[in-house]
């Protein structure tokens, strides 16, 4: 068993056109067709799942809806269907009692 911390409760929104190289693509189009395809390209979004609950990672399914009700300072533990296992104050070493301190992604 694997634990990963999650602290996001949505996706990342990665937006076609702001990916390097994409202006490339515009400029690359044979044909006012292509061209107009590209450029509806341009408006797509990919939603990328940050929250560790989609069943269609890497992309967002919407399952992080069930993190939006948890509460700050606790540790939820999910199973592999999404539902919360239990909630934890805190995580201690099962040896020496101490405290783990999970390292935050965002630090
Ligand atoms: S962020 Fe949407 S399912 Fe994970």
């Amino acid at each position: 068993m694997r634990g990963i911390r999650h602290d996001r409760d949505h996706p990342y929104v990665v937006k076609l056109k702001d990916l390097p190289g994409f202006e490339n693509l515009l400029g690359q189009a044979d044909n006012d067709e292509q061209k107009n395809k590209f450029e509806k390209l341009s408006n797509y979004e990919i939603h990328l799942c940050a929250c560790g609950l989609s069943k269609n990672k890497p992309f967002c399914d919407g399952h992080h809806a069930k993190t939006m009700k948890e509460e700050s300072g606790k540790i939820y533990l999910y199973d592999k269907d999404g539902n919360v296992i239990t909630t934890l104050n805190k995580l201690t070493d099962s040896e020496d009692g101490n405290e783990i301190d999970l390292p935050n992604e965002y630090e």
